[in-house]
């Protein structure tokens, strides 16, 4: 079955919402619910980001197999404080969710790579993500500390993780998130 990788749409907002809550409902470090639903946080986060200034269209992305979606990625605008005039933007890549049911196909890979495209001819310096360092370091990413961006939360250790784009030069400094990811703090 081919897959297609597409921008999200309004039309989709209520599947996205299910599909988030059913892909970390199994996860093993899912947020909390937050909205009185039993919905992990992230399928709420979702739907925050899409109303922050940092929510940008044509990173936020879903995966569709026959006309059905399978998976969908977020990537929001953040900034790296590097202690100058102003903070640098930069990209936070979360919640990415691909359906139980179609998992290990290759379709979470497909939208980390369909989002590093976009960045890439966004001319954006880097994307940066909490994860499992075990699954995103299969994709090109590192540990942030390497590379001299910190954490929003020094916990985090290595589970911080960047990947460099080929716009990036040197860009250092403390990662922030979209406003909405500190509601979970
Ligand atoms: C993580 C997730 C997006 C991966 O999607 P996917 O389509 O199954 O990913 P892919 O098919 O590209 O890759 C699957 C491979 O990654 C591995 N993998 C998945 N999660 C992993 C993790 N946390 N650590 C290490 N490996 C992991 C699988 O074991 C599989 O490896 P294999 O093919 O060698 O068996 C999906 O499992 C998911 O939605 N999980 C729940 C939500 C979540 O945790 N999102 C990420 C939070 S940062």
């Amino acid at each position: 079955m081919p897959l297609l990788i597409r921008p999200e749409t309004p039309a989709d907002f209520a599947v996205i919402r299910t599909l988030t809550a059913d892909a970390f409902r199994s996860a093993p470090h899912a947020a909390p619910p937050v909205d009185g639903t039993t919905d992990p946080g992230e399928a709420v986060l979702v739907e925050w980001l899409r109303e922050d200034p940092g929510y940008l269209p044509e990173l936020a992305l879903v995966a569709e197999e026959d006309g059905a979606m399978v998976g969908h990625i977020m990537t929001t605008r953040g900034t790296l404080d590097g202690g100058g005039a102003r903070p640098v933007p930069a990209l936070g890549l979360g919640p990415l969710s691909v359906l139980p049911s179609a998992q290990r196909r290759g379709i979470g890979a497909a939208l980390l790579a369909a989002t590093v495209d976009a960045a890439v001819l966004l001319g954006e310096p880097l994307i940066a993500l909490l994860g499992d360092p075990g699954y995103y370091g299969r994709h090109g990413w590192v540990a942030a500390s390497r590379h001299g961006v910190g954490s929003p939360d020094p916990a985090w250790g290595d589970y911080f993780q960047v990947r460099l784009l080929p716009a990036y030069d040197g860009e250092r400094g403390t990662f922030r998130y979209a406003e909405p990811f500190s509601r979970f703090e």
